[in-house]
């Protein structure tokens, strides 16, 4: 299994990181514009092997996607990140072009390869590779909602004063400050709703606090986060390769499933050897559809920037 993860940069050496370490992949190739970069952290990556016990081959590329050939996953993450109070949006003019030429290289190279697509604005880029590539849409998918998930959770076991692992929820919708949708209704802690432990007022500060997640960690670090994006991307990597056929929220192409089409937006989502397998739809409540439409309608306008 040979992943590529273009964009040696924190998200990017975190992904290649977490990937490794879960040895799972025979070849991760990391790339780069940036000259030597990736072969650098390639190397110094790979001087963790005997430490961390991984068989994972880590190999950097300054920008010849020759060494990408045959990848059979490829993670996206190049573009320039958030600075303290940008939203994710406002990065659309140059991630747009670096997105579409960094996806149109890889496919050259790996005709059959599925790509995860982490670069922001997420679900537009997500959608940007759609327009303008031929790939099959079950094998175009955008990471956010994972990550969001696992923000989520770290929120609501904070509240309530437990490990995460206790802990079950999801977020839905658009990867943005406004868009994303943490379904509090149906979060659990061991099968008991988090209602059960939390306050209405406790619960939608959860809630705020999940939606702002990225934005106060870039307002900490002066960039955006990337251990748990790392992390994140690896379990939709390892899900993939080992056909897991596990379930995340994932921003995917929809076509009329909950009533939306024309967009990538946050949907649960089975991920198994062909990509997408499954777009799960939800028994959603009136004011959670609302909800959903109207990060459609943000996704959406994001969307027509591109025109
Ligand atoms: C975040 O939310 C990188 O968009 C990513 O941290």
């Amino acid at each position: 299994m040979k992943v590529t993860v273009v964009g040696a940069g924190a998200v990017g050496a975190s992904c290649a990181e977490y990937i490794a370490i879960k040895n799972f992949a025979s070849e991760v190739v990391l790339l780069d514009i940036k000259e030597n970069f990736a072969e650098g952290k390639a190397m110094d990556l790979m001087q963790t092997a005997s430490l961390n016990g991984f068989d994972t081959k880590i190999v950097g590329t300054t920008n010849d996607y020759s060494k990408t050939s045959g990848s059979d996953i490829a993670v996206i993450t190049s573009g320039i990140p958030r600075k303290p109070g940008m939203t994710r949006e406002e990065l659309i003019g140059i991630n747009a072009g670096i997105v579409k030429t960094v996806s149109e290289n890889l496919i050259k190279h790996s005709p059959n390869v599925i790509l995860i697509i982490v670069s922001n604005p997420m679900d537009t880029m997500t959608y940007l590779v759609h327009k303008t590539t031929d790939l099959p849409k079950h094998r175009i998918i955008g990471m956010g909602g994972a990550l969001d998930s696992a923000r989520f959770k770290y929120r609501l076991a904070e509240a309530m004063d437990c490990p995460s692992s206790d802990v079950d929820g999801m977020v839905v919708g658009g990867h943005s400050d406004k868009g994303m949708l943490p379904l509090t209704r149906l979060a659990s802690r061991n099968s008991i709703r988090v209602s059960e432990f939390l306050s209405e007022e406790r619960l939608s500060e959860v809630l705020e606090a999940t939606k702002v997640g990225g934005a106060t960690l870039t307002g900490m670090l002066g960039t955006s986060a990337w251990y748990a994006p790392g992390a994140a991307v690896s379990s939709l990597v390892q899900s993939i390769a080992c056909d897991q056929k596990k379930m995340f929220p994932c921003s995917a192409l929809l076509e009329g499933e909950y009533g939306l089409e024309d967009l990538c937006i946050g949907v649960p989502v089975v991920l198994g050897r062909n990509g997408i397998e499954k777009i799960v739809e939800l028994d959603l409540n009136d004011s959670e559809m609302d909800k959903l439409k109207e990060s459609a309608d943000g996704v959406k306008a994001t969307n027509r920037l591109l025109e």
